[in-house]
């Protein structure tokens, strides 16, 4: 790390947590979240005016705690990153305005961000440079996406992506099914340790006119219904759930597919490079069979720890220290807040 390279604060308030992270380069100086998740728990799902309540109180003692923690002073850094989409309209408003704030009032640039993009760039604090291309499993609440990345800061391209349910939320409502907590990613994950894949849950587009239509597409809403189905019926029998079997069987449902597509669409486009972003990156069983199916067809696979996985300031600010390291023209002072931003605009 060195003086000369870009200071950057990174803001994302896309979702339900507060995120603000400093990076210096690519060197990541800290990583501060406040998260409203257990304010969402009762509802079984995110309340977006109860995120947006949240970003307002928790955005002002989160950056005060980064630059604390970091020993950053914000007339020091050097640009301003912020999450310009997508997510819910009124959380990403909450982080457009304080970031615009601290742009004017600092005098500093201001750069609004994809948070896909964000989600994929973050890897560089842990790995180094990204290699161009290479090729992005994006698995969030929110996303399940299949990226061609020739260059993070500027082009980034659609392969497949979900056409209905994302990843994430489908944990999220098989877990609601077996009585899980929510967010259900996390507990599914643990409840299958203690299983077996016992139960063979279909896998959306993975065959015949399906999956020529739909090559790199996913899909998961039969799959929830087939889980929600299957545990009706041995509830009406009277037999107890194995909610250790169901999740792991459901599991595995889910990463074959992804991961069978992510190593499909690496051959498919000749790219050696595979990256795992967003929330589900952080599924154990995700990142096993990955590995495995990677080193088995020389795939070089980077997955970002857990933490820096779900959604964070850190990536905001690892985008935006690329974009100014590579001379990208800031955003205009009026950028949007733009809930369905697409992924081919990196920058707003
Ligand atoms: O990226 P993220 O923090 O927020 C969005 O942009 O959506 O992802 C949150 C999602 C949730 O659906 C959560 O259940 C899922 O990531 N998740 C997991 C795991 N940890 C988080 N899913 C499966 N296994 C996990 N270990
Ligand atoms: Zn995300």
């Amino acid at each position: 790390m060195t003086a000369d390279q870009p200071l950057v604060l990174g803001i994302e308030t896309s979702c339900d947590e507060t995120g603000v992270g400093i990076v210096r380069g690519e060197t990541l100086l800290v990583d501060a979240v406040a998260s409203s998740v257990d304010e969402h728990a009762r509802f079984g799902g995110v309340v977006p005016e109860v995120a947006s309540r949240a970003h307002l109180e928790a955005m002002v003692p989160t950056i005060e705690r980064a630059c604390r923690e970091s020993g950053v002073r914000l007339a020091d850094l050097d640009a301003i990153a912020v999450t310009s989409g997508p997510g819910l309209a009124g959380a990403l408003l909450v982080g457009v305005a304080a970031a615009k704030a601290l742009a004017v009032g600092l005098g500093k640039p201001l750069y609004g961000v994809n948070h896909l993009a964000s989600h994929v760039a973050v890897d560089v604090v842990e790995h180094g440079p990204l290699p161009e291309p290479c090729l992005a499993l994006l698995v969030s609440g929110g996303h399940s996406s299949l990226l061609l990345v020739p260059d993070v800061t500027a082009d980034v391209r659609p392969l497949g992506q979900t056409i209905d349910d994302a990843a994430g939320e489908a944990f999220d409502k098989v877990a609601r099914v077996l009585g899980l907590p929510f967010p259900g990613g996390p507990y599914i994950d643990r409840a299958a340790r203690d299983g077996q894949v016992a139960i063979d849950f279909p896998r959306g587009l993975t065959g015949g006119r399906d999956l020529e239509r739909h090559r790199f597409d996913f899909s998961f809403s039969g799959l929830k219904t087939a889980v929600s189905r299957w545990v009706q019926l041995r509830e009406q029998s009277g037999e107890s759930v194995p909610v250790a079997d169901v999740a792991a069987s459901f599991q595995e449902a889910v990463v074959d597919v992804l991961t069978r597509k992510a190593v499909a669409a690496c051959r498919s486009e000749g790219v050696d490079d595979l990256l795992i972003g967003g929330g589900v990156a952080a599924n154990s069983r995700l990142r096993a069979l990955a590995h495995e199916r990677c080193d088995a067809t020389g795939i070089r696979l980077r997955v970002p720890r857990p933490g820096l996985c779900t959604d964070n300031g850190a990536m905001v600010a690892a985008l935006g220290a690329q974009m100014v390291a590579r001379g990208v023209t800031p955003s205009a002072l009026d950028l949007p807040a733009d809930s369905s931003m697409p992924v081919t605009l990196v920058r707003a």
